[in-house]
């Protein structure tokens, strides 16, 4: 069998270094998915900073790096390229990917630094052949995908309403917070309810580090706590249903069905239900959706590009509210 050949551009972090945390969920990195799909490798590397490109072939046994996207691509037939670099970097990137003729192109998230460039990335998918997933990777997770047919099923009834949370280290501005993590959460409200988060307020505090953001998803409300200040990350959604309630965040599920009050007599109480996850695959299976791209198999991405963009849309929307 021929091997699907991908390429990392960006090896920090999300392409490489991350799959050396001995207490995340493997993989966990665009490397580590690469190299553990039975279908592909890694082809080929590239980032400037060689002391990135020196690591990465100690790691991975891959000899064929370089300093640009440009360079790998000219020398290298590849088939799926990564783009794990910073957001300021995407656009050429995928323009470069875009016109080698790369097939599929699994993109980092927030798309892009800006509306604009986000844009123009969108319409350099749509005038190519090039398809794009964004790794908004909780879309491919079992956790949210069971809570979405949840949803759909009306397990619990109709959905009430989403109360989120997302604090990620102590320092960071609103603005950043937003973008870095931000849209992960955006993109799920999205993905969760079936419509683009329509901020209504965005109240501000802690001399603007922290921001309380109500709106709406079609009919369903949503309040969306988020900023700094804090020694420790959260990223967690509460749903509200008519007969039940998620709790769901980062390493934790917990599932709620309304049933008759141990505590009250002629009442009913939210009973925990003993549904857990041990792992998410929210790697693995974004990864087999890119090699099922390139085979030809799937037509529309589970986070494409124009989620990706919506994302965007929204963040900026909430900036400009007060
Ligand atoms: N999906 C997720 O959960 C997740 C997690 C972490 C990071 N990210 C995203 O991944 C991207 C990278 O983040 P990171 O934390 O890995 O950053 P990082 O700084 O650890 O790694 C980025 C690497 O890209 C390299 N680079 C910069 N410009 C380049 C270029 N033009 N061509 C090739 N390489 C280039 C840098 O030298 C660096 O080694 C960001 O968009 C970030 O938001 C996503």
């Amino acid at each position: 069998m021929t091997k699907i050949r991908c390429a990392i551009a960006g090896l920090g972090r999300i392409g490489s270094e991350l799959e050396s945390d001995s207490k995340r969920e493997k993989p966990a990195t665009h490397a580590g998915v690469i190299h553990r799909h039975p279908e592909t490798f890694i082809a080929a590397g590239c980032d400037p900073d060689s002391s990135k490109r020196e690591h990465f072939r100690a790691q991975w046994g891959v000899n064929a790096l370089y300093e640009s996207l440009d360079d790998l691509l000219d020398q290298e037939k590849i088939d799926i390229v990564h783009i794990a670099t910073p957001p300021e970097t995407h656009l050429d990137l995928v323009r470069s990917a875009v016109q080698h003729g790369t097939q599929v192109i699994i993109l980092e998230k927030p798309v892009a630094s800006s509306l604009e460039e986000a844009e123009q990335i969108v319409s350099l998918q749509q005038n190519r052949q090039s398809k794009i997933i964004v790794n908004h990777e909780r879309r491919y997770s079992l956790q949210y995908q069971h809570i979405r047919k949840i949803i759909t099923e009306q397990t619990y009834g109709s959905l009430l309403s989403i109360n989120a949370r997302l604090y990620m280290g102590r320092k960071r501005a609103l603005h950043q917070m937003l973008y870095d993590d931000g849209t992960h959460m955006i993109d799920l409200f999205a993905h969760l309810t079936g419509d683009p988060l329509k901020p209504i307020s965005v109240h501000k505090v802690h001399q603007g580090t922290c921001a309380f953001i109500f709106g709406e998803c079609g009919s369903i409300p949503i309040s969306f706590e988020t900023g700094a200040g804090r020694d420790h990350l959260v990223f967690e959604l509460d749903l509200s249903f008519t007969s039940g309630r998620i709790l769901v965040g980062n390493g934790y599920y917990k599932e709620y069905e309304s049933k008759e009050s141990p505590f009250y007599t002629n009442y009913r109480s939210l009973i925990r239900n003993e549904k857990s996850f041990t792992h998410s695959r929210y790697f693995s299976s974004m990864f087999e959706e890119a090699v099922a791209l390139f085979k030809g198999h799937a037509l529309v991405p589970v986070s494409s590009v124009h989620d990706g963009l919506s994302a965007l849309k929204v963040i900026e929307d909430i900036l400009q509210t007060n």
